[in-house]
């Protein structure tokens, strides 16, 4: 894959490794990319920004704060110029500022600003690196759809040994190579994806829900706009962050998400189903708290909601792809296929919520997908890796619908 004319924006932060991403540097202007580099303050005590400048052919930005005129309007200009925003070395301290949104230099600002895809290759001592807080940020971060490449184990600089060596530049440039070879392929083409679950109201206080934090439907939001597309994301209820740059629209109930979800239908090349509505709602919702019955039994009476897959289904252009989800218990590909028809989806994935690493909650899944033509198991992996594994698959039902 040629990196030919991709423009990366290379944050340094102050460590030793700084002086590995010289070869970084030089490595991606071999592959013909455009390099900009900021530079922390820090940084520039193991690196001088003239050694960056030299290599990358461009102004270095080094954290001063003499012109924040020039600043301002500077970090806006990179952060949008980005096809894909590195930070090598990437301290403790970012790690920690880029989780909490902090904006304090030059570097994390324009971080905040950029919707380009952001990838970390930390290095610091290993206790800074296995402290809690630390893993916290990097599980934040992660969650958000950032990439980490590293850090790798070894001898360290401080003497110790064990984590927090910086990888190698040539494994950075290979995983920033790895994502923008497949960052074209949706390019031009419009996905929403359903993330989450929904609630349904009783009471003020009281609701049905389920245990869906989201991160299947986020993991392919992330992996489709990463892949080029206008992503759409229709969110319910959810527990984990929604992937930042990748527009959001929230909505409570199944009723919210039928509404946001077929008046938008129309307008997408794809429409990706992983949120969990609830089938049922309560057919009276209490504008007060209700209250016990004290002896007498509770009955509360549900009524169906509509079914939004089959609405999409029914509604569905020839050259939409439509992929739905299934969530199972038991007989997961009889029930899978069965969903495929009764919705008319072009593809089902189906997981067994049973199996340990598989379904709610989890960072991974175990899939089956299942079209009309064939059907292939995807074993254990992380849900970023499977979304990549559904949009080849839509990718290659696209094709083939438009070129019947
Ligand atoms: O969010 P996570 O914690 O990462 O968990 C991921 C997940 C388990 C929620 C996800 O992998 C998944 O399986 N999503 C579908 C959950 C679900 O509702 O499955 P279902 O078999 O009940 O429904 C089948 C399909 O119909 C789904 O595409 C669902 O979105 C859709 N549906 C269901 C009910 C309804 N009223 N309208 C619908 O469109």
């Amino acid at each position: 894959m040629s990196l030919r004319g991709k423009t990366v924006v290379l944050g340094i932060t102050g460590g030793i490794a700084a002086y590995k991403s010289v070869s970084l540097v030089s490595m991606l202007r071999k592959a013909e990319c455009t390099v900009h580099v900021i530079m922390t303050k820090n940084a520039t005590q193991f690196v001088t920004p003239l050694t960056f400048e030299t290599l990358s052919n461009q102004p270095v930005v080094v954290d001063t704060f003499e012109r924040p005129e020039r600043w301002e309007v500077a970090h806006v200009a990179l952060a949008k110029k980005a096809d894909v925003f590195v930070i090598a070395p990437a301290t403790a301290n970012v790690l920690a500022k880029a989780a909490c949104g902090l904006a304090d230099d030059m570097l994390t600002s324009t971080l905040l600003a950029t919707k380009a895809p952001l990838f970390f290759a930390p290095a610091m001592n290993t206790g800074m690196w296995t402290a809690l807080p630390t893993q916290h940020n990097v599980a934040v971060l992660k969650e958000r759809g950032c990439h980490f490449v590293g850090p790798e184990g070894g001898f360290l600089a401080c003497g110790d040994s064990g984590a927090g060596r910086m990888s190698e530049p040539a494994a950075i440039f290979a995983a920033i190579e790895k994502l923008l070879s497949a960052a074209d392929d949706f390019a031009g083409l419009k996905v929403m994806v359903t993330a989450g679950g929904t609630r349904e109201r009783l009471d003020p206080v009281r609701y049905l829900g389920n245990n869906s934090t989201g991160k299947m439907g986020f993991a392919l939001a992330q992996a489709a706009a990463d892949r080029g597309a206008q992503v759409l994301l229709v969110c319910g209820m959810t527990t984990a962050e929604p992937p930042q740059g990748i527009e959001c629209v929230r909505v409570e109930s199944t009723m919210d998400l039928y509404q946001a979800v077929t008046s938008q239908a129309p307008e997408m090349d794809v429409v990706i189903q992983a949120a969990a509505p609830a089938d049922y709602r309560f057919k009276e919702v209490h504008a007060q708290k209700m209250k016990k019955q004290h002896g007498m039994p509770l009955l509360l009476e549900l009524v169906e909601n509509p079914d939004i897959a089959a609405a999409i289904g029914k509604a569905k252009r020839s050259d939409q792809i439509f992929v739905g989800f299934a969530a199972e218990t038991e007989k997961l590909s009889a029930n899978a296929r069965q969903k495929l028809e009764a919705k008319n989806c072009d593809l089902i994935v189906a997981n067994d919520v049973t199996q340990p690493g598989a379904g709610f909650g989890t960072d991974t899944n175990i899939a089956t997908l299942i079209t009309r033509d064939e059907m292939t198991d995807c074993p254990l992996q992380s849900k970023r890796d499977l979304a990549d594994v559904i949009l080849n698959k839509v990718m290659q039902l696209r094709n083939s619908t438009v070129c019947k």
